[in-house]
């Protein structure tokens, strides 16, 4: 028995990079936004400050979107539209940073973010971890330096394994 070779192989699918500045987080988030579609679910994993939403931001602008992306923090969700190209579609940017507790997240209405219309982004996804749907790219950010962060992409179910190596295709080849 080799359990410590498990995550090593459950790994293969990942992507894991480094982002030198934030602009170059942002143009990340506008590649991946260009290749997200109706009903895609992102999970933004990192602590204050990380980059989670200049990522949204690089999202929002690859899929079109001409709202300026700003902390939902306060609202919960932010709403914006995506550009002709992707078909207008809705692009639901979650923060639950202030979640309590789970009970909350049915006033809500998270379900329904990703019951089909549009794209759903969220940040600080750890607080609804019993709701959140299966099948999702994760995407966690760690602080390195003032400038560097490291950027994993993990994709679970089939969709996103393919989302991931589509990503790796464009950004890297
Ligand atoms: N490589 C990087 N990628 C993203 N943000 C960075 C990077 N380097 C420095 N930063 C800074 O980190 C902060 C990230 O803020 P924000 O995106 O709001 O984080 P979060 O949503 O995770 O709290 C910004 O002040 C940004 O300028
Ligand atoms: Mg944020």
């Amino acid at each position: 028995m080799s359990d410590q070779r498990l995550p090593a192989v459950l790994a293969v699918n990942e992507l894991d990079f480094i982002s030198h500045s934030p602009a170059q987080t942002e143009r990340v988030g506008q590649r991946l936004g260009e290749q997200l579609r109706q009903g895609d679910v992102l999970l933004l994993v990192g602590t204050f400050g990380v980059g989670k939403t200049h990522l949204v931001k690089g999202i929002a602008r690859g899929l079109g979107a001409e709202e300026l992306v700003t902390s939902p923090s306060f609202v919960l969700v932010n709403e914006y539209r995506a550009g002709p190209q992707h078909r207008r579609m809705p692009i639901y940017h979650v923060d639950l940073y202030r979640i309590a507790e789970e009970a909350e997240l049915t006033t809500i209405g998270l379900e329904e973010l990703w019951a089909g219309d549009g794209v759903c982004v969220i940040e600080w996804p750890e607080r609804a971890q019993a709701v959140l749907p299966t099948a999702h790219l994760a995407i966690h950010i760690q602080h390195l330096s003032e400038t560097k962060r490291r950027m994993r992409f993990a994709p679970t179910g089939a969709h996103y394994v393919g989302l991931v190596s589509a990503f790796k295709d464009t950004v890297f080849a």
